[in-house]
């Protein structure tokens, strides 16, 4: 089942999120499934709980559409459940990403390009990897969701005064993209 996704702007986004007990959590495969369909449907390669509207350690990443640029990338599926990322070294490097919370825009973010990823899989088993490239910054963006950050938030504030109205917009649920929003609750004036 498709899921709406939720807009920069809405709370649920800004939270941070609760770490999973696997044996406890009601329907997490079926969860899992429809983060996989919501995100194929939307054209994403990565989708934290967050922008489901749940506070909840679970990222689910599948970027082998982008492995022509990025071998890296090349059949990686992953469901992540209480990911720990760990900055290994580097020098910040600067690409363009997106976010499904936030439509039509993309913006150029630096990351560090090593990571080390400690995860469990939905299975219950423990993964840790060490992760470059493009992979490393899809796993850095959707666990960024997961304590409450979004990509806007490491760009810069002269950047995001020129791209003000487009953010206002959205915060407003002014948007027109492919898929189901719930957009930030009105304030009352
Ligand atoms: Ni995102």
């Amino acid at each position: 089942m498709k899921l709406p996704i939720y807009l920069y702007g809405h709370p649920v986004l800004r939270k941070v999120s609760e770490p999973i007990d696997l044996s406890a959590y009601d329907g997490l495969s079926q969860l899992v499934d429809d983060m996989f369909e919501t995100m194929y449907a939307s054209d994403g390669c990565g989708l934290a709980a967050p922008q489901i509207g749940r506070n909840d350690r679970i990222v689910v990443i599948d970027a082998d559409v982008l492995k022509d640029s990025y071998p890296e990338c090349a059949g990686r599926r992953l469901v992540l459940i209480n990911p720990e990322v760990e900055v290994l070294d580097g020098d910040p490097v600067r690409r363009s990403e997106g976010c499904l919370s936030l439509p039509g825009l993309s913006e150029d973010v630096e990351r560090v390009e090593h990571i080390r990823l400690d995860w469990t899989g939905l299975d219950g088993v423990s993964h840790s990897e060490e992760m470059s490239g493009f992979l490393s910054r899809i796993v850095q963006h959707e666990c960024d969701h997961l304590e409450g950050k979004v990509y806007m938030d490491h760009v810069s504030g002269t950047r995001r005064m020129l791209l003000h109205s487009k953010l206002r917009g959205i915060v407003e649920g002014k948007v027109s993209c492919g898929y189901r929003v719930v957009s930030a609750p009105k304030k009352r004036k």
